[in-house]
């Protein structure tokens, strides 16, 4: 405990993907499409695929070492290590894995599983952590490799989804809160529009005990309703979030979504009344990317000099629960 009765600050960023790439024309040598109808459709040209040499662990691991590089912060001065994630290697969680990898041996680490909302949910929960005064330096990470749960032959789905990792590490001030405003819903009721089910067989173990063994099952998505439930909820939860941080969204330089599809993204700056210039995307290069395209899309545009220390940023994440989280932030070290 640092007693440090304090605000958050979002003092650095990292990410890693995957080396091979997935094209729409590789797509379209796999199911019935086109990059016609997957770049109009989604804005998607390109995916990272991981191999079986590339795991969650590793990629997480990457990316949060960049992140903390570029904060100046040592992995020994790590306290807390959250790794937003559906895709973990292991059931048991996967954010100790990267705790080992990354040499933060004083760091607590846990998995948090909030589909495609995960990185937004994992951010405001370190801020609790580090409001408390609990623990100081935070790294947040988002990652997924949803390559691993794609039917590939659902052309549906499988032209949607790519891998990678994405960090920021975050840190206790004295000064101004710079995580402005946030908040997380979900709506179970709405849960069967996409799913990555656990199947099972029972099988009898003794009399009147069975046991069910299984595995999970391939993503399965009605795009329609999580298109429609996006475009609703997210422009209304970031409206929400504003009006908590007593801004209006003349206030926002950037607006930074999860990258499940360009159209929602244009849909949701139009509801808020931005410009097509301050939405932050990286969806033609990476897709899909799950708890990760938060965090890669932030990296993308901080390492091409886009955004600057002091900006201030709209975030928000939505998927699978169904989830959803806004996020209003203020950009780096300044
Ligand atoms: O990350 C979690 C959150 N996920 C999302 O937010 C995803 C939200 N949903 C979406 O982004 C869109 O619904 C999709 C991109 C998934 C689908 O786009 P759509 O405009 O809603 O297409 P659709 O599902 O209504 O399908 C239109 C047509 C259908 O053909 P018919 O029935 O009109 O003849 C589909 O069979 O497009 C067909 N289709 C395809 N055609 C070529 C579906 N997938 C493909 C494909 N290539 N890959």
């Amino acid at each position: 405990m640092n007693n440090l009765k304090t605000g958050i600050a979002v003092i650095g960023c990292g990410s890693a993907v995957p080396q091979n790439q997935l094209t729409n024309e590789h797509l379209s040598q796999i199911v019935e499409t086109s990059d016609d109808w997957i770049s109009s459709r989604t804005g998607m040209k390109n995916r990272c695929i991981s191999s079986e040499t590339e795991s969650l662990s590793q990629l997480s691991a990457v990316a949060a070492k960049n992140a903390l590089d570029m904060a100046g912060i040592a992995a020994s001065d790590v306290d807390l290590i959250i790794l937003a994630t559906s895709t973990s290697d292991d059931l048991f969680g996967s954010a100790s894995k990267v705790q080992h990898l990354l040499g933060a041996t004083k760091a607590a680490a846990f998995d948090l599983t909030a589909a495609c909302s995960g990185f937004v949910f994992a951010l405001i929960t370190a801020a609790q952590y580090i409001r408390t005064g609990m623990y100081y330096n935070v790294v947040v990470i988002g990652a997924d490799v949803l390559s691993r749960w794609v039917d590939w032959s659902d052309r549906s789905t499988c032209v949607l989804f790519g891998d990678g990792a994405g960090a920021v590490v975050c840190q206790g001030t004295t000064d101004r809160d710079r995580l402005i405003a946030g908040a997380m819903y979900s709506d179970g009721s709405q849960n069967n529009c996409l799913n990555l089910l656990y199947e099972s067989q029972s099988q009898s173990l003794v009399e009147d005990i069975t046991v069910q063994s299984g595995t999970y099952q391939p993503i399965t998505m009605n795009g329609k309703e999580v298109y429609r439930f996006a475009v609703a909820k997210v422009p209304e939860s970031l409206e929400k979030a504003m009006f908590q941080a007593g801004i209006t969204s003349e206030d926002i330089d950037w607006l930074l979504l999860h990258q499940a599809n360009q159209r929602i993204m244009d849909a949701v700056a139009k509801r808020l009344k931005l410009p097509a210039e301050k939405v932050l995307s990286k969806i033609a290069d990476y897709g899909n990317t799950s708890a990760a395209s938060i965090p890669l899309t932030l990296d993308a545009a901080v390492r091409e000099g886009k955004v600057k220390p002091g900006d201030t940023i709209a975030a928000s994440g939505f998927g699978a629960g169904l989830t959803w989280s806004s996020a209003i932030f203020k950009w780096g070290q300044f």
